[in-house]
């Protein structure tokens, strides 16, 4: 074996190299367990704090009986967790923190390869962002999606079943017995959530990227499968030296429109726009939302999957997971592609073919995200097409305004709220800087009051993000945001706002010199923090359209 990175910190002379070696002794190795063998860093964001990644202690003990059957050290190091359900004001505010300090704990400690132990939405975006800067050999092995829970012979998908459930639940269809029944079986079991949320999404592309073995992302959490696949990554890591697969050469251009291609074969989250460009800019590519929306309409919506479609990401599995999508739109991708198990993308996925054409099949003929501009969004604006109603995609409605989201959640329920099912909901201060942290607060609910009309969707724009287990006509990400200046910070409740998907449009219907008028009156809202790591945050977070990285750790800004 060539000479390796961990030979610095053990096979250097005098003081240093005999204490390092005899600390790592002080964990009960014997004295040979130095002798030529590559140590590999296994990455784990388990948390009890995180239920989604309370299982990866198990995984990450598979994990290490495929390194030691290959013949290297892994030495397991726990990073911090991002937990969707727990972390305030929310997760994507610490991306960032967790992608630094994935970066740092790799490169510096003695590892030849690392294995990455993800599922929670942000913990896969941030361990790549991390490990592609590092650029020391790596390889993901998703934690797996959880099994669905059934109430009252309805399968559950995760959030988006919640959300519509909750519905019921607030216009007293549902009783507090039936709720609490609901609470009790929806996340039934270890994993992340069910449906073609971030999570499922964001351990696809990594599938997409090559950063995976075949199938690793549908492999439900606690099937056997899951720990035979964690294995059989133990054993890849230990190869990936040999091969200097590193993330910068399987991380590539082409890489990155597989992963665009599969996002939109899937119907996958929104965020995977905001975290595929994050990733991309920490290897030096820059991606533009024009890439999304180039792509997006040429490549067939072909999963059956929650939100966008009716089934859950175990269903995938069955059907034959990513790489049976991925078989199915082989002519829209870059075959040739390296990934780390050394094959080819194109070869990974040859033969696999669909096992079930009811979860993989087409939905609709283009995919399921939409990029808009206009001048309510001069940098852009997303919209999950499959996820929204047909009939208001193209749409002319008046704007009724919320200023925060504490204004929206005091008054949505209101009897007297002056909407009607046309009006347009706006909220503003939810983006990067204006929340901050970019929240998940984009699925505004429907008011009480449409609800009990029988109305189940209307169009809402903010510019926060939104959950990908989230459905509904919800213009998301629009950039710049309200709180730089964005035109978003000047609708007034009663403006005329024009939607048109076909024509990607999204435009506030004043005059050009209303629009001046209004943005030279802008004042920014107060900032949230004065010091630590959120005044960092607001320092150097960038808008959605650039990804929402620190600007000074994209190399081609920090050179
Ligand atoms: Fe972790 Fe949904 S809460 S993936």
């Amino acid at each position: 074996m060539k000479n390796k990175r961990s030979s610095q910190w053990f096979q250097t002379p005098g003081y240093h190299g005999m204490a390092r070696r005899a600390w790592l002794r002080a964990e009960g190795y014997p004295a040979d367990v130095f002798d030529g063998k590559p140590i590999i860093g296994i990455c784990n964001s388990w948390s009890e704090l995180n239920n989604c990644n309370a299982h990866l202690r198990e995984v990450a003990a598979a994990v290490k009986r495929g390194v030691l059957a290959a013949g290297g050290i892994p030495l397991e190091f726990p990073t911090i967790s991002l937990g969707e359900m727990f972390m305030l004001p929310t997760t994507m505010m610490f991306r960032n923190l967790m992608a630094m300090d994935v970066e740092e704990s790799i490169r510096a400690n003695p590892m030849d390869a690392v294995v990455l132990l993800c599922g929670c939405d942000k913990t896969t975006p941030a361990q790549l962002m991390g490990a592609a800067s590092a650029d020391v050999p790596a390889i993901v092995v998703p934690g797996g999606p959880m099994l669905a829970g059934t109430f009252q012979g309805q399968r559950l998908g995760s959030g988006t079943d919640g959300r519509k459930l909750f519905d019921l639940y607030r216009t007293g269809k549902l009783n507090d017995e039936e709720w609490s029944e609901v609470e009790g079986c929806i996340a039934r079991t270890s994993g992340h959530c069910t449906v073609m949320g971030t999570a499922s999404t964001m351990t696809s592309l990594a599938e997409a990227l090559g950063m995976t073995l075949p199938g690793s992302a549908s492999i439900p959490a606690p099937d056997s499968r899951r720990l035979a696949n964690a294995e059989m990554s133990g054993r890849a890591a230990v190869e990936l030296i040999e091969k200097s697969l590193t993330p910068t050469r399987v991380m590539t251009r082409d890489a990155f429109e597989n992963a665009i291609t599969v996002l939109m074969a899937l119907g996958g989250s929104t965020n995977a726009v905001v975290h595929l460009i994050a990733i991309a800019g920490r290897v030096g590519i820059r991606l533009t939302l024009d890439d999304f929306d180039r792509i997006a309409r040429k490549t067939p919506c072909i999963a059956n999957v929650k939100p966008s479609g009716k089934y859950l990401m175990e269903d995938l599995f069955h059907a034959g997971g990513v790489p049976a999508v991925m078989n199915r739109i082989a002519g829209l991708l870059h075959g040739d592609c390296v990934t780390v198990n050394g094959k080819t993308i194109g070869d990974n996925v040859a033969t696999t073919v669909s096992q079930d054409d009811n979860v993989i099949r087409q939905l609709s003929p283009e995919g399921g995200i939409a990029i808009l501009y206009g001048n309510l969004a001069p940098d852009g604006a997303v919209i999950k097409v499959t996820a929204a109603s047909a009939e208001l995609l193209k749409h002319r409605g008046r704007a009724y305004v919320f200023e925060t989201r504490d204004q929206m959640m005091a008054e949505i329920d209101r009897d007297d709220l002056p909407v009607d099912k046309n009006s347009i909901l706006v909220m503003r201060n939810c983006g990067p800087k204006g929340a901050p942290g970019f929240p998940e607060w984009g699925h505004i609910p429907m008011p009480k009051k449409l609800l009990e009309q029988g109305v189940t969707d209307m169009v809402r724009i903010s510019d926060a993000r939104m959950s990908g287990t989230s459905f509904g006509t919800v213009i998301l990400h629009v950039a710049p945001e309200s709180a730089v200046g964005g035109p978003l910070a000047i609708v007034q409740t009663g403006d005329a706002i024009e939607l048109d998907v076909a024509a990607r449009k999204l435009e506030l219907a004043i005059s050009p010199q209303e629009m001046q008028d209004r943005l030279s009156r802008f004042v920014p809202p107060k900032r949230q923090y004065d010091r630590g790591y959120g005044r960092l945050f607001l320092d150097h977070v960038t808008q959605a359209h650039l990804g929402c990285d620190f600007d000074f750790l994209m190399p081609e800004v920090s050179k």
